[in-house]
């Protein structure tokens, strides 16, 4: 059971709790509590005093707990640390930081957006400690989930903030869970029918294309990809349809359950983490989920191009041609670079309908780790806008995401003496290669963007709100841009 988090009037200095959490900037002389008024006073100064002690710095996410002695009902003061210019992102990280380091105690109580008000400080601190409390201990024999029961967040903030704020919460960890479950358990088939029963109770619809469905179609990169595997590659599509929508956008997620390279094997190591190439997927079909709670007034399409890579001798093979759904054709010159494959032809399937804006999101490259280290997300994208929307609705979500190119003349690196292109180049530019390769498949004129999540879709260790493993990375993105896109959008409906 995640923690309920609730908003209450009780004020810090009275308020029964296992531990109170309170919000420290860093000032230009050491640490200063913001918010939490009156509570330094009734530890007759032993806050103060302590932080001075402890050389507590303030830094974004440090924790320090102050034991009170009685002299409040809080059992203690967890300060943590909101940097020099507390903002939302700060908050969420601090509370994220705050829930690992409370993960034993049950229930708490918070003043800590009141370090940094706005409007979105209480939902994003909600958002935080959500995130920080996540535990992925289904195979544990002794499993230790968070013990947090209960967030109290004082000064009475709207309940609709906090509602929002664990929904988004609650669609990542949808995410987290799907990206963490072994590859032997999440088939494309099992991924398929989790997102089925998900989209009963989410007023979505699903639709999904078996294999059979798939050949008659031609998606001959989903099925080449597919295989190798005994596990059968699948096409799962979602439809968010609300009344009177203003406009209409499309979700693509690679879901390659796991990817072992194919008889372009990979080296033993690489392959260690590859049960997470599905992220991308389990980012979209985390956003799903929230789309009727959150009242979002597009219509949302998914699809999920869903396919395990496995080397056998009934493998796609190196020199192989494909065609994909539409008809344009690749020649696999490399098994590894198989995402681009599958998200061919969701990307060619998905421009038919002529949506609005049509974004992927898929553990595409490690390229893109080269270039921006395992926390940021690579943004490519054929229109300026939506690039602008999506990088402005990563930072309004307190994720990292920065804008690469799509040099055109770099395309030839994928000529192919054979095929239209060649699904593999050079070693350098790899990210964007591939987005270049995706490029070819978007229909024209419709804006388009591509997510390179391979960096930050799992985290070698915990870090802010991000717990170690499957991250869910790009789910709270994607809801910030259909939040703000349905807010804002003044375009013609197209239908
Ligand atoms: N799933 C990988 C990308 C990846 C790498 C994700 C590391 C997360 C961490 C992708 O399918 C892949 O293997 N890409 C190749 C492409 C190459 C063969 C052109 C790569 O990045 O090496
Ligand atoms: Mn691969
Ligand atoms: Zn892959």
């Amino acid at each position: 059971m995640p923690a309920q988090v609730i908003s209450s009037s009780e004020d810090a200095v009275h308020v029964s709790c296992d531990a109170l959490v309170i919000g420290a900037a860093r000032g230009d002389d050491g640490p200063e509590i913001r918010g939490a008024d009156g509570i330094d006073a009734a530890l007759d100064g032993h806050l103060a005093q302590h932080l001075a002690e402890a050389a507590f710095k303030a830094k974004v996410g440090d924790v320090t707990i102050v034991p009170t002695l009685g002299r409040i009902p809080a059992r203690c003061v967890a300060v943590v640390g909101l940097g020099a210019e507390p903002d939302a992102t700060s908050l969420r990280r601090a509370a994220g930081a705050a829930a690992r380091r409370l993960g034993e105690r049950a229930s708490i109580a918070s003043c800590l957006h009141e370090a940094a008000p706005s409007d979105d400080a209480a939902g994003a601190t909600a958002e935080g400690f959500l995130l920080g409390a996540y535990r992925f201990t289904l195979y544990k024999t002794e499993p230790h989930p968070s013990k947090i029961q209960r967030v109290l967040v004082l000064g009475a903030p709207p309940a609709s903030a906090l509602e929002r704020g664990a929904t988004r919460a609650e669609a990542t960890i949808l995410a987290r869970d799907l990206t963490n479950e072994p590859a032997s358990t999440l088939s494309p088939r099992e991924l398929a029918r989790r997102v089925r029963e998900m989209a009963g109770s989410r007023g979505l619809e699903c639709t999904i294309l078996e294999e059979t469905e798939l050949e008659d179609k031609g998606f001959g990169g989903i099925l080449g990809v597919g295989k190798g595997s005994s596990e059968p590659p699948l096409l799962i599509q979602l439809h968010y349809s609300p009344q009177d929508p203003v406009g209409r956008v499309i979700l693509v997620g690679k879901g390659i359950t796991f990817d072992s390279g194919g008889l372009s094997l990979k080296p033993a190591g690489s392959m260690e983490s590859m049960k997470t190439d599905m992220a991308g997927s389990a980012a979209v079909i985390g956003v799903m989920s929230a789309l009727e709670r959150l009242g979002i007034k597009l219509e949302v399409s998914a699809l999920v191009a869903s396919a395990e890579n496995m080397p056998s001798s009934s493998a796609v093979r190196p020199g192989d041609v494909l065609v994909h759904y539409g008809g344009k054709t690749t020649e696999v010159t490399n098994t590894d670079a198989e995402g681009r494959l599958v998200l061919a032809d969701a990307l060619a399937f998905g421009s038919e309908q002529k949506p609005d804006a049509i974004v992927d999101v898929a553990t595409l490259t490690g390229a893109i780790m080269v270039a921006l280290g395992a926390k940021s997300t690579g943004v490519f994208s054929n229109e300026d806008a939506l690039a602008d929307e999506l990088i402005s609705a990563a930072l309004a979500a307190g994720e990292r995401a920065w804008r690469m190119p799509l040099y055109p003349e770099y395309l030839s690196d994928l000529d192919s003496e054979v095929a239209d292109h060649k699904n593999s180049g050079s070693r350098w530019g790899g990210a964007i290669l591939a987005a270049l390769f995706l490029q070819e498949f978007v229909g024209k004129g419709i804006p388009w963007a591509h997510l390179d999540i391979a960096g930050p879709a799992r985290a070698e260790s915990a870090y802010e709100e991000v717990p170690k493993g499957g991250t869910g990375v790009a789910t709270r993105t994607l809801i910030s841009w259909l939040e703000a896109r349905g807010e804002n959008w003044s375009g013609d409906i197209k239908r």
